[in-house]
């Protein structure tokens, strides 16, 4: 059954900033794999996005965004890898992001 859906879009433009207090949101695995490309404001836009939108879809605000990873399958598809606290079901999680804009949607199953 799905428990829960949220989605986000966010502006690439808020993440081009000199001070990386975006750095905050992000965990150690998110950093590492962000840092491998070359337009890195999209990729954390996405991350952003994806993150918001795992709030609305399990409407809990009790966590920091840095407790939870974007983690890739071998096809580089994302998915979250909550290191910090455990989650009942599936979490489904789709991101998508451009020059300008970035966006995910997320799906709760349990
Ligand atoms: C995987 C694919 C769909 C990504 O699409 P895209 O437009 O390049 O990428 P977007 O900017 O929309 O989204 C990028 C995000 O897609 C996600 N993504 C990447 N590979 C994915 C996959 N295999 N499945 C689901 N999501 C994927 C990632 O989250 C990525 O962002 P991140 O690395 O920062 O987390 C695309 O590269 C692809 O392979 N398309 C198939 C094209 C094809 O086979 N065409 C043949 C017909 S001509």
């Amino acid at each position: 059954m799905i428990a829960g859906v949220g989605t986000d879009i966010v502006e690439v433009e808020r993440f081009k900033t000199k001070d990386e207090l975006w750095k905050r949101f992000l965990s150690e695995k998110d950093l590492e794999y962000i840092s491998k490309f070359k337009f890195k404001e999209e990729r954390i836009a996405g991350f952003w996005a994806a993150k918001e939108a795992l709030v609305k879809a399990l409407n809990k605000r009790d966590f920091n965004f840095s407790w939870v990873t974007i983690a890739h399958d071998e096809n580089g598809k994302p998915f979250f890898d909550f290191d910090r606290f455990e989650i009942e079901g599936k979490v489904h999680l789709s991101i998508s992001h451009e020059r300008k804009f970035a966006t995910a949607v997320v799906i709760w199953e349990k």
